[in-house]
């Protein structure tokens, strides 16, 4: 099926900003990138990547190299493919990568992530790991971008074109190809369980529909964001696979709102910056019903106790999380490894409203641009 979305997709249509209109895309877009990539249950990406068993065997170090919201996005697939299978894997900013003394050899498969494909970091990066002998992969949104006609291999974000420039829907979609990219490098080096991919895979196209519950929460965001649209600056927090979506998180409102935002995983706060809470510091604390969920609970705690005010993402049907805050925009379940897909979104809503309340230039924020082509 080909679906030509570009001409809907450059008109705000009802939405009062592309942002709002894209952040409501996230559904489809999930749905239309899975497309043709799992079938069954089982997760299939031969007929866009020609790599053999020997091929994935060789790469024993996985780079992911990537810059703003795109280097969030690997953050996340490197969180998840940590749960299927014995990579050594490095995430890095494309403008650090670059200057560094990072080994690349023929061992490495070096993963570049740009939704726009334009980006100067980036790029640079990918002609460095070329020459260096890495086998390169880029995933970008933009078919035929600059990246994508120099690194050749790709896999495509068919998310359609995005035009706020706080990327959201992308990012969606590039956990997406991540996460199956991971599965399918796994099931070559023969590292998957079956179960685990039976798993990921159902919960994979459960996605779209979690999305769409979360989607409905707008007005209830909308709400919490003008009971804290006056605050100096916000706090996320999270442990394991919700920090990286507490990092997006941050950025976001930063992007947009203009408001100091600063994501830290949750055991780090006790080693300076628990010293910057207060009454007017409130912290948004993504706290999923999981393993880690006490030890995230003890850092509400903590933050308490400094009079900073909370706000938790939690999961539907935690008895208990209403006992530290009143403020809390509740997750429907999913794998724990897909936590990031679903807790996103409140985020994306919460930095939107915000931004709204405070009279920003949503679509394009001061000093800001869609894709940095120079350095
Ligand atoms: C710019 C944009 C960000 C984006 C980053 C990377 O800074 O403002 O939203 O995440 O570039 O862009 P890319 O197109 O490479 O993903």
């Amino acid at each position: 099926m080909h679906l030509d979305w570009d001409a809907a997709m450059t008109n705000r249509g009802a939405y009062p900003h592309f942002m709002l209109k894209e952040i409501h895309e996230q559904p489809e877009v999930v749905a239309h990138t899975l497309l043709g990539r799992v079938a069954g249950e089982s997760v299939d990406l031969s007929k866009e990547l020609g790599w053999t068993k020997e091929d994935a065997a060789k790469w024993r170090k996985i780079h992911f190299i990537a810059c703003g919201t795109s280097h969030y996005a690997t953050v996340v697939a490197a969180h998840i493919m940590e749960t299927l299978g014995n990579f050594e894997i490095r995430t890095e900013v494309a403008s650090e990568y670059r200057y560094r003394n990072i080994p690349i050899d023929e061992e490495t498969l070096a993963v570049f992530v740009s939704q726009s494909g334009e980006t100067a970091d980036t790029l640079h990066a990918a002609r460095l790991a070329k020459e260096r002998g890495a086998k390169c992969l880029v995933i970008t949104n933009v078919r035929g971008s600059t990246i994508h006609r120099e690194v050749g291999e790709a896999l495509i974000t068919p998310a359609g074109p995005e035009i706020g420039v706080a990327a959201t829907k992308t990012f969606t979609a590039q956990m997406t190809v991540l996460t199956l990219l991971g599965l399918y490098l796994a099931k070559l080096r023969g590292d998957l369980k079956p179960d685990t991919e039976r798993r990921l895979t159902a919960a994979l196209m459960d996605i779209p529909g979690k999305l769409a519950t979360m989607l409905s929460k707008e007005k209830e965001i909308e709400a919490l964001a003008r009971d804290f649209a006056d605050a100096r600056g916000f706090f996320f927090i999270g442990r394991g696979l919700a920090y990286p979506p507490a990092l997006e998180g941050a950025l976001k409102l930063k992007e947009i709102s203009y408001l100091h935002a600063e994501a830290y995983p949750a055991g780090e706060m006790k080693h300076g910056p628990i010293a910057l809470l207060d009454k007017e510091l409130p912290v948004v604390a993504l706290v999923p019903k999981n393993a880690l969920w006490e030890k995230t609970i003890s850092n509400i705690e903590e933050s308490m106790a400094r009079k900073s005010p909370i706000i938790a993402i939690a999961t539907e049907g935690d008895g208990e999380i209403g006992h530290y805050t009143k403020h809390v925009i509740f997750t429907p379940e999913t794998e724990p490894e897909l936590f990031p897909f679903i807790a996103i979104i409140p985020l994306q809503l919460f930095a939107y409203y915000i931004a709204r309340q405070r009279g920003c230039d949503i679509d394009m924020p001061r000093n800001l641009a869609k894709s940095v082509t120079v350095e």
